[in-house]
């Protein structure tokens, strides 16, 4: 499949998920939900949940769920990421943020809401049981106290300060890095792949991510508000330490090519049919949105 193809069958998948019913008595908190599922975004997790199940071996169907619980966590990290208590953004996926339309209480509960929405998606999947296990279990432990929150916590407590390089690692680590090795790793786990296979994802999904803040804190910085669908120069307004901050743009981007090879390189290994996920590496590192 190519992205766009992938894309529209991630799309297709989310737009089921939580319908609105004018009976029930949550919809408002149901059209909280969808209204940031459904903004759009580039669907790079879920891409890479099915991709890594297909490439070792696994049915990509029955693995959909599993690709639209990751979206749904990274969605509820998004809505939280833009309240005003944290990045305090208006513009997400090229609309007013989610607290922004319907007041801060309501998106916290949309984020609480569809996080546990992702594991009970990964839970309910047509696979065995023991892999839907192995599913929740990466995503759990991406997403916790050690995980992205951690990486959260540790960002907003450097907010105002200067971070040495070692710091600024750890972060981006927790807070972007460990939920796309948890994407990697949970599109091998719903195959059914090897030990090996595990580990090799996970390192493309390390290579990647860290890549991906690089170029996050370039766009922040080098693109425009139309293109990225959020606002530009916020880091610098919140004081947030960014790579784009703390090694400029030339180094910026000598890393991301450096990460980006490292990545395709580390496939080799484990896996037979590389192409898309050497495509999409490059994708990433030339991103402007
Ligand atoms: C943005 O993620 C948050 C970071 C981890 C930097 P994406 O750039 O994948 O956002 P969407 O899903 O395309 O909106
Ligand atoms: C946040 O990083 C990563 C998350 C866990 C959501 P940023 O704060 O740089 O993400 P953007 O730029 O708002 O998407
Ligand atoms: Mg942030
Ligand atoms: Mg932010
Ligand atoms: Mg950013």
């Amino acid at each position: 499949m190519t992205q766009n193809e992938y894309k529209e069958k991630i799309d297709r998948a989310l737009e089921d998920c939580f319908a609105v019913d004018d009976a029930l008595p949550v919809k408002g908190l149901a059209e909280a939900m969808r209204y940031s599922l459904l903004a759009g975004g580039k669907r790079i997790r879920p891409m890479l949940v099915l991709e890594f199940c297909r490439i070792a071996g696994g049915d990509i169907d029955l693995a959909v769920p599993v690709a639209c619980g990751i979206e749904m966590l990274h969605t509820y990290s998004l809505i939280h990421d833009d309240l005003p208590c944290m990045d305090n953004d208006e513009l997400r996926r090229g609309r007013p943020t989610n607290h922004t339309v319907y007041g801060e209480c309501t998106a916290t509960l949309a984020g609480d809401a569809l996080q546990a929405e992702a594991f009970a998606s990964i839970l309910h999947a047509d696979l065995p049981a023991s892999r839907r296990v192995l599913c929740a279990e990466c995503l759990a432990d991406a997403v916790g106290m050690d995980g992205m929150c951690g990486g959260q916590y540790l960002d907003m407590l450097g907010d105002g300060r200067i971070l040495s390089e070692n710091e600024l690692n750890d972060i981006v680590t927790r807070k972007t890095g460990d939920l796309l090795i948890a994407a990697c790793r949970m599109g091998v786990a719903a195959a059914g792949g090897s030990q090996k296979q595990m580990e090799a994802a996970a390192y493309y999904g390390a290579y990647i991510g860290y890549a991906f803040q690089l170029v996050d804190d370039m766009l922040d910085v080098l693109s425009t508000e139309e293109q990225l669908g959020k606002p530009i120069g916020s880091d610098a307004e919140e004081q947030k330490n960014t790579f784009m901050a703390l090694l400029g743009e030339a180094e910026c981007r000598r890393r991301v090519k450096t990460l980006t090879d490292q990545a395709k390189a580390i496939l080799q290994s484990s896996f037979d049919d590389t192409a898309f996920l050497c495509e999409l590496a490059d994708m990433l590192a030339e991103r402007m949105n």
